[in-house]
């Protein structure tokens, strides 16, 4: 039986990259399963840096009504030989083709041609934007439904390693429900952040 092939991140060996994943998955079925969501409500998800589509399979597998869009510049970068139609072969082996599209966008340019989402999970992505990491935050939360969550994976590396980030990071309009971090990468950090209700904002 054909296996999907979800890549090799940057930095790391096909092997280290597998056992990434494996960690990773968990971690989010574990905050899913935190956020008391249902895990057979329909729901519109964006994955934010899919790659060849390894949350996208996450997230079909726990929320088996979710429909999801994949949005990546899918070009070669901080995963080795990115495309389309790789992600799409991926979703096609794992029978889930049709919960899930794919969208080449920019993240770090506004996003609403791409619609309004009840939840957007992210794995390994913000962190390659640097400065523009917060400006991509906040063109995501402007697609997100109110109260929506937001799954949000990534390494903090420099001086937002020391600690729990701080919500000053964060745009207002979202709050950190809370943080869980990898046992063997302690850089690595999966935040369940949900959005406010437009009369709110948390960290004016
Ligand atoms: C390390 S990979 C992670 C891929 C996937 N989330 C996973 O967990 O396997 C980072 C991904 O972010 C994408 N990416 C980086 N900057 C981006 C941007 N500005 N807009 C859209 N995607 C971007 C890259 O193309 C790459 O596929």
């Amino acid at each position: 039986m054909q296996e999907p092939d979800f890549g090799i991140y940057h930095h790391s060996s096909r092997k280290q990259s597998e056992i990434l994943r494996d960690s990773v998955r968990d971690l989010f079925n574990k905050a899913f399963k935190q956020s008391g969501l249902s895990s057979s409500q329909n729901i519109s998800v964006l994955d934010a840096g899919c790659g060849l589509g390894f949350l996208c399979d996450v997230v079909a597998s726990y929320f088996r009504n979710a429909v999801i869009t994949g949005v990546d510049l899918f070009k070669d970068g901080s995963l080795k030989e990115i495309n389309m139609p790789g992600a799409e072969k991926n979703m096609e082996i794992l029978g889930i083709s049709e919960r899930v599209r794919f969208i080449a966008a920019d993240l770090s340019k506004p996003l609403h041609s791409l619609g309004n989402y009840d939840m957007i999970v992210s794995n390994l992505v913000l962190h390659n934007l640097g400065k523009g990491r917060r400006s991509a935050l906040k063109n995501l939360l402007d697609i997100m439904n109110p109260d929506s969550f937001f799954f949000y994976g990534d390494l903090y590396i420099g001086n937002v390693s020391a600690g729990r980030s701080s919500e000053n990071d964060l745009p207002s309009e979202v709050k950190i429900i809370s943080e869980i971090t990898l046992e063997f990468l302690p850089q690595y950090r999966l935040q369940i952040l949900r959005k406010s209700s437009p009369s709110q904002s948390y960290n004016k």
